[in-house]
């Protein structure tokens, strides 16, 4: 930079302000700065002009667990949106750990980051709202109590009532449901619907305790397998819970959608390839992170946190899901 001022017989903030607020200098000026940053291949150092601004070009987004499909869709949704902004991105993975994620969102605040997202590996919410107060915050996917940060999630629980409905249609009378890990909304949202959906429809059912992975879905399912006299249906809280009863049914030779449904939640790309091809609840992954972006943006501006932001999901139909089969619910050869 000292070079560029020493070459043009001007002073080192003016360069500084031809990168930082360009419409501080005379536009001819501005340009013969930019041409001679080029001559001498020049780049401001974004963490210096972080501290120079108090803000940089950055948002920071905190995931819990970047191996799961469904994050990476909600990662291109912020990427595309932050970059029609002028904004970069960087992403985090707190592996589903409280304290990963604390560091995660500290080490965001220090980089002076433009806004910060998070899908919070926990609902305390008290050291993301004490985030808040110095940067935009917007919380995503999963609910946090507090009102210091913005929210942008997905219908969760009307989603796991559309799957209770769409199997009592096909005439299920005891469902079998896999939730998902412990102190997060998602978790809770959906095992809330598919409850409350249960009663409505007087539909018998269990709750196991499972998670949000393939390995999850498939040690529930062999826990409970000899255990589900007149169960015809299981009812996962994610897809890839949903993939590891499918191995196992598989596994002990157990026909689906023939003898058990299994109904997942997401639709992330391999639900619809898989085999059976899974009847799950498509999320508004790349919707959830624009609007995410956007509320961040919203904040940079001056505004509040508005209000909650949650956004539609759909029940999507495919090969995992039948009628319930009355005859084979009792054949020894298919009782699980
Ligand atoms: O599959 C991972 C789950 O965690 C998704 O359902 C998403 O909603 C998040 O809460």
């Amino acid at each position: 930079m000292r070079e560029i001022a020493r070459k043009l017989g001007i002073s080192t903030s003016t360069v500084s302000r031809a990168f930082s607020k360009p419409e501080m200098v005379r536009p001819e000026l501005c340009e013969r700065i930019l041409e001679m940053a080029r001559e001498l291949d020049y780049k401001p150092n974004p963490i210096a002009r972080a501290m120079v601004l108090g803000q940089s070009d950055l948002i920071g987004l905190v995931v819990p667990d970047i191996t799961n499909p469904f994050f990476p869709a909600i990662v291109r949704g912020v990427e595309d949106e932050a970059r029609k902004h002028g904004l970069n991105l960087i992403v985090c993975n707190s592996d589903g750990h409280v304290a990963k994620e604390k560091q995660y969102l500290h080490s965001l605040h220090d980089l002076t980051v433009a806004g910060v997202i998070v899908a919070s590996a926990s609902r305390r919410d008290a050291y993301v709202a004490e985030l808040a107060a110095g940067i935009p915050v917007v919380v995503m996917d999963r609910r946090l109590s507090g009102s210091l940060v913005s929210q942008v999630n997905a219908d969760n629980y009307s989603g796991s009532k559309a799957v209770v409905d769409h199997l009592a249609g096909l005439g299920h009378r005891k469902l079998l449901y896999l939730s998902g890990p412990p102190r997060i909304s998602t978790t809770e949202d959906r095992l809330r619907g598919f409850r409350d959906q249960c009663r409505l429809h007087n539909i018998d059912f269990n709750v196991v305790r499972a998670g949000f992975g393939i390995d999850d879905g498939y040690e529930a399912m062999k826990q409970v397998e000899s255990k589900m006299d007149g169960t015809t249906g299981v009812v996962c809280a994610n897809d890839l819970c949903a993939f590891g009863v499918l191995a196992r049914l598989a596994e002990v030779g157990i026909p689906v959608p023939g003898r058990i449904s299994v109904t997942g939640f997401d639709d992330i790309a391999f639900a619809r390839i898989f085999s059976p091809s899974l009847t799950t609840v498509r999320q508004p992954t790349y919707e959830m992170g624009r609007r995410a972006v956007k509320a961040i943006l919203d904040m940079r501006r001056g505004h509040a946190p508005r209000q909650p932001v949650v956004l539609p999901t759909e029940l999507v139909v495919r090969d995992s899901t039948a009628l319930r089969n009355i005859s084979a619910e009792h054949s020894s050869a298919t009782t699980l």
